[in-house]
């Protein structure tokens, strides 16, 4: 039975990996740092079939030793502060654990078992104020938070660690990807879960920042499946994974309300105080590589996406 670790197990990402491994017949193994309540919503279905470990990207000590007591074949860095408007309140902590955090990962590695095949959550941030259209694995990188500069280290630590010790170090450049499960401060569950309250009567408006930005977003069910594939190949790469299309809020927006039969307009308000210092305005991905090597494709549409989610919202509220 192969072992992987996966770091930010109590995350979107980490527990649609954890399904898609156990699936696949790993033990896995979820990192999860200390906190004073627990934090498993998303992962308490699985408690019984995985192994929770705590452990920190900020403490080397903790990834060493866990590496050494689990002895994983594959390890998945899912882990990072992942929301960009907090990048700007607490940059330091963003680079000390979205950028550093990985070079503590990659020191655990080499030490303990330097053929350990080891996957770096990177992200289409790192386009920022993009070079081309659209952006492929060779665009250059133009990041526009700290979140995205910490993002470009971790993925060029990943490629020289590739390069100076010949280990197995692959980088997803993964689009936006969201679910039923997506943090609530995210722009796509902040629409879907208002959408909700407002067709229950529990809310009068949505306030938003900047309705014009466009984003490459897929279903994070399916973006998993592109990780486990990227660590199967014979050799370490760097893959762009999206769906190749792209929306902006404002369309997010009117699908979402529509599907509840009302009108976006009648209840989003624009708030400065959801603006960036900094705006990334466009992202649209050309995971042609992804197709042709990994041969991954999307299984669900923007349109299937966004009522996912506010069905998954709504029925959610309504049971509660
Ligand atoms: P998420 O829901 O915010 O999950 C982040 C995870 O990291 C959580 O489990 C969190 O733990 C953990 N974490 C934060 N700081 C940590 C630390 N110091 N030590 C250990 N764990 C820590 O993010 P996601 O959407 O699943 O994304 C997964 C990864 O992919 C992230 O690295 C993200 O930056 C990257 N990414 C995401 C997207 C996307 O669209 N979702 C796109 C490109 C790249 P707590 O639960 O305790 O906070
Ligand atoms: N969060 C949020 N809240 N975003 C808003 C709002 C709002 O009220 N109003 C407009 N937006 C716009 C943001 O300005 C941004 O252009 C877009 O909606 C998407 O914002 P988020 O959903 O917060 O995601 P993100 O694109 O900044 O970052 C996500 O995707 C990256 C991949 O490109 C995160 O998951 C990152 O961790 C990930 O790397």
């Amino acid at each position: 039975m192969p072992t992987a670790v996966v770091t930010g197990i109590t995350g979107q990402d980490g527990s649609y990996l954890a399904e898609l491994l156990l699936k696949k017949g790993y033990r896995v193994i979820g990192v999860a740092r200390r906190s004073s309540t627990v934090n498993d919503e998303r992962i308490r279905h699985l408690l019984d079939d995985i192994t929770v470990v705590q452990g920190d990207l900020q403490d080397q000590g903790s990834l060493l030793s866990l590496l050494e007591e689990y002895k994983p074949t594959e390890v998945y860095n899912l882990a990072a502060q992942s929301f960009v408007p907090t990048s700007w309140s607490q940059p330091a902590l963003t680079g000390d654990v979205t950028a550093i955090g990985v070079t503590r990962l990659l020191e655990a590695i080499r030490f303990v078992n330097p053929k350990i095949r080891f996957y770096q959550a990177s992200s289409s941030e790192m386009f920022g104020k993009v070079m081309e259209v659209p952006q492929s694995e060779d665009t250059p990188f133009y990041p526009r938070s700290p979140y995205g500069v910490a993002k470009v280290y971790g993925h060029w630590i990943t490629v020289n660690y590739r390069e100076s010790f010949d280990m197995f170090a692959a980088s997803g450049i993964l689009f936006n990807h969201e679910s039923p499960r997506r943090g609530m401060e995210f722009v796509t569950r902040k629409i879907a879960n208002a959408v909700a309250h407002i067709n229950l009567g529990l809310a009068k408006e949505l306030r938003l920042g900047n309705l014009e930005a466009q984003r490459d977003w897929g279903f994070a069910g399916d973006y998993v499946e592109a990780m486990w594939l990227m660590l199967q190949q014979d050799y370490p790469d760097n893959y762009v994974i999206g769906t190749g299309e792209t929306h902006a809020v404002r369309e997010f927006c009117e699908i979402a309300f529509s599907h509840v039969g009302l009108d976006y307009k009648e209840f989003v308000v624009q708030d400065e105080k959801f603006y960036r210092p900094a705006e990334v305005d466009l992202l649209i991905s050309d995971p042609a590589k992804a197709r042709n090597q990994l041969k991954w494709e999307p299984s669900v549409s923007f349109k299937e996406l966004v009522t996912m989610m506010v069905d998954s919202d709504l029925a959610r509220l309504k049971k509660s």
